[in-house]
Formats: structure tokens, sequence, C-alpha cells
């Protein structure tokens, strides 16, 4: 049985007394490991929500990493770093990156090999656009990211996020027998380990919509962008994964 894990990706907001608090509303709500609870907030913020942490059930998480533990890579964040704060996930091939920021598959895949070498466990992203959706590419789109990634596996020490990037920030979930769909496809990719292995989704998770995705058994867990910064709704979510 696959433990139901939350994960808050807090995206480029908060920082300072906003982040803490926050993390510390968060930390409070939790009081059981019943349900798996992380939240990844920017990396300046990554020393003080640590500590805020420190002695709850909440993990934290980075939302990205360089694959070199160090060198001259100006502006970026090795995975040896964030072991210092106690990090213990790392979100890798978030749409965001590879759109915004040109990440492609091999870099992503070297990411997932350098966090795994570290210790940090990956939550690697996967999704298709509206295009590549209605012009049914999905299936495809989907096998591609996955490809580089399936051959580091390395027990049960990976997590994947389905995130449809039509679904990202939009307030358009997919449905629950879409995003069932596509669970199922990654997991059959991943041959007898998929069994263990956690496909959380991603896209316009919210308070009002938490329960019918996350009653599926597909779905073991959810990525939260926005309603992750709010205490109250990401609590609401975490409540609604403990319940189903
Ligand atoms: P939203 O929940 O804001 O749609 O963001 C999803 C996401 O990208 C999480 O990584």
């Amino acid at each position: 049985m696959r433990k139901k894990f939350i994960a808050g990706n807090w995206k480029m907001h908060k920082g300072g007394k906003e982040a803490i608090e926050i993390a510390k509303n968060v930390k409070e709500g939790i009081q059981d490991d019943k349900v798996d609870v992380m939240i990844a907030p920017p990396f300046t913020a990554i020393p003080d929500v640590g500590r805020t942490l420190e002695g709850g059930f909440v993990k934290l998480g980075a939302q990205n990493m360089h694959f070199e533990e160090q060198g001259a890579f100006t502006g970026e964040i090795s995975p040896f770093f964030l072991l210092d704060f106690g990090v213990k996930f790392v979100i890798l091939g978030h749409s965001e990156r590879r759109k915004i920021f040109g990440e492609v598959d091999d870099l992503i895949a070297k990411k997932t090999a350098a966090a795994l070498t570290f210790n940090l466990t990956p939550i690697v992203c996967v999704g298709e656009t509206l295009s590549e959706r209605e012009e049914g590419k999905t299936f495809d789109v989907i096998e591609r990211e996955l490809n580089t990634i399936i051959p580091l596996i390395d027990k049960k020490k990976i997590v994947f996020a389905y995130e449809p990037i039509w679904a990202i920030g939009t307030g358009k979930v997919a449905t629950p027998e879409t995003a069932v769909e596509v669970h199922k496809f990654i997991r059959g990719k991943l041959g007898d380990i998929g069994q263990d292995i956690r496909i959380l989704y991603g896209g316009s998770v919210k308070p009002e919509n938490a329960e019918s995705l996350l009653k599926e058994e597909e779905i073991d867990g959810a990525l939260v962008g926005g309603a992750s910064l709010n205490p109250e709704s990401f609590l609401s979510i975490i409540s609604t994964a403990r319940s189903v």
C-alpha cells in the first residue's frame, strides 16, 4: 500500500517572516505521519523554513538543484548544500524549468542521478501541453520524459508527479479519469517496481477538488502550487488525503 504524499511547491513566492509563518502553521497542523507532507520553499527561505520544521512531521524540499557537488556554476545550488539544511526531497524537471529555463531530458536525468547519489528523493515532473494533448501526443511526450529516468530508478526512492501543463496555475484541473489514465500509463512503464512508486498529480489542486482526485487509488498524492501558499488550504488538502 502506497502512503499518500502531499507536497507543496511554493515556486518563487514567500521569504522572510512570511515563509516562517506559513511553515509554522503547516507544522502545527500536522501531528502524525499518516500522510507524508513536504514543503519546498525558494532556496533563500530553506534555512529558516528548515529550522521551523525541526521536530515536526513536515519534510523539507527544494525546487531544483545542480547535478555537481561543487564547481564553477554561477547561480547554481549543489545537492550537497541542500543536505546541510535537512532537505529530503527535490522537485526536478518541473515544466516551468523545462519551458522557461530550457531544461532538457538529459539534464533532468543527470540531476535525478545526482539526487539519488546524495540521498535526496527526487520528485520528477512529467506532463504535456494543451496542444500536445489536442494532437494526441500526451503518451508520446510522457514516454519520452520517462525514458531517461527509468534506468535510474532505485527501489522506491523516486517519486513522479504528473503535471499536465494546461492545468498548472490555470484553475483547469484534470478530471480524475484523465489523471488516472496517465498515472496508469506511467506505472505501466515502470515495470514491477511501479507498484511501489508514488505518482502524484499536480495542476490546480485545491481543497474543492482534492477529494475527487485523492480518492483514486492510482493517485498517490498531490503536488500543490498556489494552494500550498495558504496554510488553511494546504492543511485542508492534507486532511482530505488522510480521510480518503
Ligand atoms: P498550481 O497548483 O498552482 O496549479 O501549480 C501546480 C504546480 O506546478 C506544482 O508544482
